[in-house]
């Protein structure tokens, strides 16, 4: 089923669902040469609803097919966000002595006569390579009544302890849990009431250890929380990360209580996790986000459908002054699209923007090298009939900025149309960026992965330009390529795995 995939606010690079609603990516497992994404989905509205776990598959992360509904709502509620494993071993019994995939994710149903919820904990199994599922019949398989928030397991084996660990949202807090079957699980620990970001609800964790790119043999372990909107954060819902230890039964935090370490700076990307069980998982995970914000996520003015996941990307952690950082790069396999581009050199911007190529069809990859000169901000424009976004750098105050107060369709939200900035310091005097435009979105990468920033936007229909401008003096543009993109529904898959 294939709808409106020529819309012009269409993702064409970007996983977006058949038709309707889709929020958080979930169950992301690989086996047998091919990765699944399933995801939060309402398949008969473009509005949240009854959540289902939409299913896909794709052999490069980059082409996805479209597969049937994994999991429907039933007697134990709505289907919402959880993770799957490859059960090696059959510590589950279900799979006659093989191996196969499990889904743990949360049941959500209303208590009668009032507007609360009850959320737990069920699995289901899949003996045909994640076609079709089978709910346990011993669901739920974890619950507890005094916590109204209490969801989005995240599942991982731990090896030293032999043991599965679970950690899970419950409101301003995590709790971990250990199964030898994941069936029966018991409570191992609990964190962060007093630590991060509680601008919002705790939701959709995700608990990895990674080594640190510089080749020594120390490894972390990272903690990735999302946190939900509240209305007086005008950021909305985002994600943040600690960076710490884990034996096998508790997290610690290895930075100050109140050190708040954003994954993206953008708007859009939430709810994100990381695959189990990927090649190379020992020394990088792959993640994928939902490239949405709870704040206007229902509102956004897409036709047909509503919702897209962010580039699937790299994580790596990276030591940094302040101490080990994740590091984001998008996967390797997308460079597989680039069409021929054009290359720019050693070239001096001022106010005169200087005009680039046309972006036909508003699918584009630019790597960019600034020298910073006299200008006090610089940066790049795309631009779409009358409407414009600009990636920008604003030299006093060191700090990269995205601005889509002129990005075309606004008014869905008052609080859409906004510019905002994250802090980037020069290297070298040189900035470098690297930018994905996909119609309707802008993922930026800066200093090699360690700052990115994703954002939605909804241009009016015009003719597309890029062009550079420097406001207060000028800059010197050391380098620039530009590779229009295929769409991923004309490409061809390329095979390897990014
Ligand atoms: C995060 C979230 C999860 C929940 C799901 C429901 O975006 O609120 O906590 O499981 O969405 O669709």
């Amino acid at each position: 089923m294939k709808h409106n995939l020529d819309h012009p606010l269409r993702p064409q690079l970007h996983f977006t669902p058949p038709a309707n609603w889709l929020n958080d990516p979930n169950g992301m497992v690989y086996y047998d040469g091919e990765y699944h994404l399933f995801y939060q989905y309402h398949p008969d509205s473009s509005v949240w609803g009854p959540m289902h776990w939409g299913h896909a598959i794709s052999r490069d992360l980059v082409h996805w097919e479209h597969y049937p509904i994994a999991l429907y709502p039933d007697h134990n509620g709505m289907i919402f966000s959880g993770s799957a494993v490859v059960d090696w071993h059959d510590t589950s019994g279900f799979f006659d002595g093989g191996a196969g995939l499990v889904a743990i994710y949360t049941q959500t149903e209303m208590i009668p006569n009032s507007d609360l919820s009850k959320q737990r904990q069920s699995i289901a199994y899949s003996k045909d390579k994640g076609r079709t599922w089978i709910p346990y019949d011993g669901n739920p398989v974890l619950a507890d009544e005094r916590y109204p928030d209490f969801r989005d397991p995240k599942v991982l084996w731990h090896k030293p302890s032999q043991s599965w660990i679970m950690v899970l949202a419950a409101g301003d807090r995590l709790f971990l849990y250990r199964s030898p079957d994941l069936k029966a699980w018991t409570f191992a620990s609990e964190f962060g009431s007093a630590e991060g970001s509680h601008d919002g609800v705790w939701e959709c964790p995700d608990l990895f250890e990674l080594p640190l790119e510089d080749g020594a043999s120390a490894s972390k372990w990272v903690m990735i929380v999302s946190i939900g909107d509240n209305p007086n954060c005008p950021e909305g819902s985002r994600t943040q990360y600690f960076i710490g230890e884990f034996d096998g039964w508790a997290f610690s935090n290895d930075n100050p209580a109140d050190r708040v370490l954003w994954l993206d700076h953008g708007r859009d990307n939430y709810a994100g996790v990381t695959w189990s069980d990927a090649p190379g998982v020992e020394s990088e995970r792959l993640f994928i986000g939902w490239m949405n914000n709870w704040k206007y996520a229902n509102q956004i003015p897409t036709e047909g459908w509503r919702g897209a996941m962010t580039l699937t990307r790299k994580l790596t952690l990276r030591q940094e002054e302040q101490g080990p950082r994740l590091v984001q790069q998008v996967v390797e396999a997308y460079e597989g699209l680039r069409l021929p581009g054009s290359v720019w050199i050693d070239k001096r911007v001022d106010s005169q923007h200087l005009q680039l190529d046309e972006a036909e069809d508003g699918l584009i990859q630019l790597e960019v090298e600034f020298e910073l000169g006299t200008a006090s901000e610089f940066g790049i424009r795309l631009s779409s009939g009358s409407s414009w976004t600009s990636v920008g750098y604003d030299a006093a105050e060191e700090e990269l900025f995205i601005d889509r107060t002129h990005s075309g369709l606004l008014d869905f939200h008052v609080e859409f149309g906004c510019k905002h900035a994250a802090p980037l310091a020069a290297k070298d005097h040189r900035i470098k960026l690297q930018l994905w435009l996909d119609r309707s979105s802008l993922e930026v990468f800066a200093g090699d992965g360690g700052l990115v920033m994703t954002d939605q936007i909804f241009p009016i229909e015009g003719k597309k330009g890029i062009s550079l401008y420097a406001d207060g003096g000028d800059v010197v543009l050391r380098s620039l390529r530009i590779y229009p993109l295929q769409s991923i529904y004309t490409s061809q898959t390329t095979g390897a795995a990014g």
